[in-house]
């Protein structure tokens, strides 16, 4: 199996990427590092103990990590993912505690410790990878590849531009997209795009196993004044980021200069995604700035990555 470490903010959909990972047999989860996102981080790290116990993966490592990005303030995302993070179930706590070392540290000795490559699967504001990547460089001799949920070809959920994970530590995922790593952004335009039919939904809801109950309820949970749309399907949202490593092929992706907003003002956190027809280098590279080379998700087979969910969550 692929070795894979998750850093996320859960997050209801962070949440359903953490069931999927554990469950794969293609993915060996040896870590989970947590951020503040979705809401603050030592609720983050109560949710994800959480969900880990519901996935019956209750001795993966899970670590703390920043408490606010790197300059912004700590933005809640509560109006999105409920007053806790993760739709306000009254889930009871774990009775797991984290690890007593910090995010940045357990990720340096997991990568490091690792007989073979690991990809990084970060689902939440980049502020634990930018200050790994800053404080332990040599992690990347070790790093397969980072596949990130975030960023945006075209429209924004954060600002009419920025999406989320990027816009509330802009200089966190510029700090990511400059690592020197192969990189793969699944943005928005593909992250929107795959929702769990609203029969499913319900089985899981009623299902009597407390992953898969979990896993339904967490799919259920929209806000209907965000979205207007009361039909219970669910988006599967940042797990997508999860199937597009453990089925490569149902992420269509081009290799784009990517760079990264970080001027104040309406386009701060936007990814500036250059699909220019390419003449030649001049045209990449405009100006000294760095433009790093991502391979942008453009196009996602829905149904596959749907399938695989189910099928590996309720397996
Ligand atoms: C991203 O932000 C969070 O709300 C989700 O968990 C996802 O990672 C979407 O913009
Ligand atoms: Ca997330």
């Amino acid at each position: 199996p692929i070795p894979v470490i998750i850093d996320c903010d859960t997050g209801v959909d962070d949440a359903l990427a953490l069931l999927f990972a554990v469950r794969h047999p293609g993915l060996d989860l040896r870590a989970v590092t947590c951020v503040a996102g979705n809401t603050d981080v030592d609720q983050v790290v109560r949710n994800t103990l959480i969900v880990l116990d519901h996935a019956g993966a209750g001795d993966i490592p899970v670590a703390r990590g920043a408490a606010r990005p790197l300059i912004e303030p700590a933005r809640s995302a509560a109006h999105v993912h409920g007053q806790d993070g993760m739709g306000d179930m009254g889930l009871p706590a774990s009775a797991r505690k984290p690890v007593d070392v910090d995010a940045v540290t357990l990720l340096r000795r997991e990568i490091l410790a690792s007989s073979r490559p690991v990809t990084l699967i970060p689902t939440a504001p980049l502020t634990n990878i930018a200050l790994l990547l800053r404080t332990f460089p040599e992690v990347t001799r070790n790093i397969e590849r980072i596949v990130f949920m975030g960023g945006a070809v075209a429209v924004g959920n954060a600002t009419p531009v920025a999406e989320f994970n990027v816009w509330h530590d802009p200089e966190a995922a510029a700090i990511l997209l400059t690592a020197g790593v192969p990189i793969t952004m699944y943005g928005l335009d593909v992250f929107e795009r795959v929702q769990v039919p609203a029969a499913d939904v319900q089985r899981l809801r009623d299902s009597a196993v407390p992953r898969l109950k979990l896993a339904g309820d967490l799919l259920a949970h929209r806000d209907p004044a965000a979205s207007g749309d009361p039909t219970p399907t669910g988006g599967l949202g940042d797990a997508g980021a999860v199937c597009a490593v453990a089925d490569p092929a149902g992420l269509t992706t081009r290799l784009l200069p990517v760079e990264v907003s970080l001027a104040p003002g309406p386009s701060r956190g936007q990814t500036i995604v250059d699909r220019r027809p390419r003449h030649g280098e001049s045209e990449i590279h405009d100006g000294a700035r760095e433009q790093a080379l991502v391979d942008v998700g453009l196009d996602v087979d829905v149904d596959r990555y749907v399938k695989l969910w189910l099928e590996t969550v309720e397996g």
